[in-house]
């Protein structure tokens, strides 16, 4: 409710991915610590954002869109003035690379500032007046109410900026629960969201999951629960609202995104891209390649040059120039990888690479696993981590039947250089996954784009414009002529 208070509860200590030599060995780091806040607390940070809120009748949701820009872009200068700060955590925290922090940062004031641009035509929309039949009508856009926001840890800025912006704009007010692992980096934006917004608009709370998140869906106040994370806790989370049909849900869940190699494709270009695709930022992006279908015309070629690409990559700590793959954040991680691994060569798989798998610390040396089959875990579970498993294929129904039966459609890479190939795939293919990606890797960006996915993998659309439609019903005002 805008106040700072005095801590004396419990803390959790942040333990960083990066290891430091103390006189036991490498260990992690300790890098700071956060509040737990108990269930009664959130609870009293709910009562501000339903106050604030105060049904529609609240100074936020009632303020003109250019008190509300406004609001925004002063929040946007005083986060820039902590970039050095913020940057360095998510660093610290989830052992990014510096370059790919700055990113992070950059990316996210760009979503701001594009997002107030497309709230700028949302506003000149709602000022037209449409005359039909006799009535006067003025078509708008107005907020949903409360709005329970939590991102994922693997981009625990941008991804959680790109619904709470939205969110904010569209004169809803906000519970925000940072992830666990990169939680600290939001410390330095907190005197901002006070000084920026009034009482109660924006308000984050630290604190178990399990513990303070069911209290507030089963208190039934939370109207918008928006998600970046797995399918299997939304659903959770979404039964405990006593009135479920009154939610909306704004979710970006799981992806299990397949190559496909045919027999026509670009070899050298499908492996540069592979690579990327599979292993930036340690395969732990929701947009990441989880498999690859390669035709068993160009299997070799294909393995081969992957091997030696993944083979040269740069391990290293996150600040160490053109370093490529880094600590990992979640410690049992690299125990999941380890028994995706050896699953996969229990039933028939090799790992192709020197190292592949091996641990160090929180380091997890990639693996190439050949040939993966549906036995596996890895041919359907997504791994979030530096696996490659590849599947090799005679016929394109193989890769094509495993996108119509999977529980995942977020986006799918086609490498062809095939013009008549390519045309005949591409329809049976995006009308399976929300995105195809012609010779190149799949991502989310540029965020103008629609960022979506159909069955298990999405509910809303997440690009620019269409989010601040997700976050805002369409109304209106009419009088008769
Ligand atoms: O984890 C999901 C992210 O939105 C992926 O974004 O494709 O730009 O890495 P990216």
């Amino acid at each position: 409710n805008g106040e700072m208070v005095a801590w004396n509860g419990k803390v959790h200590t942040v333990l960083s991915p990066i290891c430091i030599k103390t006189d036991n060995g490498l260990e992690r780091r300790v890098i700071g610590s956060y509040p737990l806040c108990t269930p009664s607390e959130a609870l009293q940070s709910l009562e501000a954002a339903v106050n604030a809120y105060n049904d529609g009748r609240g100074e936020w949701p009632t303020m003109s869109v250019g008190d509300r820009i406004a609001a925004l872009e002063k929040f946007t200068g005083k986060m820039i003035a902590k970039k050095d700060e913020v940057v360095k955590l998510i660093m610290w925290e989830i052992g990014k690379s510096y370059a790919d922090s700055i990113k992070e940062f950059d990316r996210t004031v760009e979503y701001i500032n594009a997002t107030i641009d497309a709230y700028k035509d949302v506003d000149r929309a709602s000022s037209r007046f449409v005359i039909e039949q006799g009535i006067i009508g003025q078509i708008r856009r107005s907020p949903l109410g409360v709005v329970l926001c939590m991102g994922p840890f693997n981009y625990p800025l941008n991804e959680t900026f790109t619904t709470l912006i939205p969110a904010l704009l569209m004169g809803n007010t906000i519970l925000f629960k940072p992830p666990k692992h990169g939680a600290l980096l939001h410390f330095p934006l907190l005197e901002a969201f006070r000084e920026c917004f009034p009482k109660g608009v924006m308000n984050t709370i630290y604190g178990p999951g399990s513990d303070i998140i069911p209290p507030l869906m089963e208190s039934g106040k939370i109207n918008v629960l928006t998600l970046i994370g797995s399918s299997k806790v939304a659903n959770q989370l979404k039964k405990m609202h006593p009135k479920v049909n009154r939610l909306r849900a704004i979710l970006g869940l799981d992806a299990k995104n397949a190559a496909i190699i045919t027999s026509q494709a670009d070899i050298e270009l499908a492996v540069k891209e592979c690579v990327l695709g599979s292993l930036s930022f340690n395969g732990q992006r929701c947009t990441a390649i989880k498999i690859i279908f390669v035709h068993n015309a160009v299997k070799d070629a294909f393995l081969e040059r992957l091997t030696a690409e993944v083979e040269k990559l740069k391990f290293g700590m996150p600040w160490e120039k053109d370093v490529f793959l880094t600590p990992l954040p979640e410690p049992n991680k690299p125990q999941y990888l380890k028994d995706c691994i050896e699953d996969a060569i229990a039933n028939g798989a090799k790992v192709l690479n020197e190292n592949g798998g091996k641990t160090n610390h929180t380091f997890v040396f990639p693996a190439i696993l050949f040939p993966v089959n549906d036995k596996m875990k890895v041919y359907s579970e997504e791994q979030f981590g530096p696996l490659i498993p590849v599947v090799p294929f005679d016929d394109i129904e193989t890769p094509i039947q495993y996108l119509i039966h999977s529980e995942h459609g977020q986006q799918t890479s086609l490498f062809s250089n095939d013009a008549d190939e390519l045309a005949h795939l591409i329809d049976p293919l995006v009308n399976q996954v929300s995105r195809v990606n012609i010779n190149c890797q799949c991502q989310r960006g540029p965020d103008i784009f629609p960022f979506t996915g159909r069955k298990d993998s999405a509910e809303a659309t997440l690009s620019v414009g269409d989010a601040l439609r997700a976050f805002s019903i369409r109304s209106m005002v009419a009088t008769k002529q």
